[in-house]
């Protein structure tokens, strides 16, 4: 069962705060029941502000850092050191600053000359670090996530073959659309999370997140979105988005918690 919570607040500044926060409240139970918080980060331009926010008080010491390991959702076919690498950017911002150690930062191998290879090692990676040693796919403390303009997530883009992928946890997906071929989670690993949070700020995404949204209206096999098929069977789903983003229509989702 999906719990989703749609937040709207009033200011960026205000979303990627309480986002660390949420990331904060995660951390200390995962950290205290299971003795680590496995976190996967998201791709684009959006965290990197909620990056800043994590690397310094009161969240610097207010995570045990220590005790996290870090994923990613996707990356593109670029070099770790590539300005367009989600990896880059997350290590600039938040990996370096924390000082976090090498072995907890679980990085997709973009620049893999075998795209196929680099998705199959991930998953592998992913069932070592965090699996429960069976098939099923391993339940990641939380996956941030961003949207499209076109309601596309991690790199599950409109029409790739991603989408229809019901067995890999991790594939590389095709993307015409870019001209290229990316590495990303798919929706069963996504699906398998405890909690996703959706960050999503600007009128550009006010859209998609409409199309999305609305997607919740029915079950995720009838999503018309790529993003509207993230429904994590046994967790809560979470979107923050900011006034300037919010639909029209925000207010029909904010009264109550929407119980799929
Ligand atoms: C990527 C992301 C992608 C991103 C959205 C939003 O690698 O680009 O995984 O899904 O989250 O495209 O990007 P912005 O945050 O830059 O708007």
């Amino acid at each position: 069962m999906t719990q989703t919570c749609f937040y709207v607040h009033d200011e960026p500044a205000q979303l990627f705060r309480a986002a660390a926060q949420r990331i904060s409240e995660l951390a200390t139970v995962a950290i205290a029941e299971r003795g680590r918080f496995l976190l996967a980060l998201s791709g684009g331009s959006t965290p990197r502000a909620l990056f800043d926010v994590l690397a310094l008080a009161p969240f610097r010491d207010g995570i045990d850092w220590d005790c996290v390991e870090f994923f990613w959702g996707d990356e593109r076919a670029v070099a770790p050191d590539h300005p367009d690498s989600n990896f880059q950017m997350a290590n600039e911002a938040l990996l370096q600053p924390l000082q976090i150690a090498p072995e907890r930062i679980h990085r997709m191998v973009g620049e893999h000359a075998d795209p196929g290879t680099a998705a199959r090692d991930y998953a592998r990676t992913i069932a070592t670090v965090a699996g429960p040693g069976s098939d099923a796919p391993p339940r990641l403390d939380l996956i941030l996530l961003g949207l499209g303009d076109d309601a596309h997530t991690a790199s599950l883009f409109p029409g790739t073959a991603a989408l229809a992928e019901t067995e890999s946890w991790v594939v590389a997906n095709d993307v015409p659309q870019l001209d290229t071929t990316r590495l990303t989670m798919t929706f069963p690993l996504i699906n398998a999370a405890r909690e996703v949070l959706f960050l999503a700020t600007g009128a550009k995404k006010t859209e998609a997140i409409a199309a999305v949204w609305n997607d919740h209206g029915a079950n995720a096999d009838a999503a018309t979105t790529p993003a509207g098929r993230v429904r994590p069977h046994d967790g809560q789903l979470t979107w923050f988005v900011d006034r300037a983003a919010a639909p029209d229509q925000a207010s029909m989702y904010l009264e109550d918690e929407i119980v799929e």
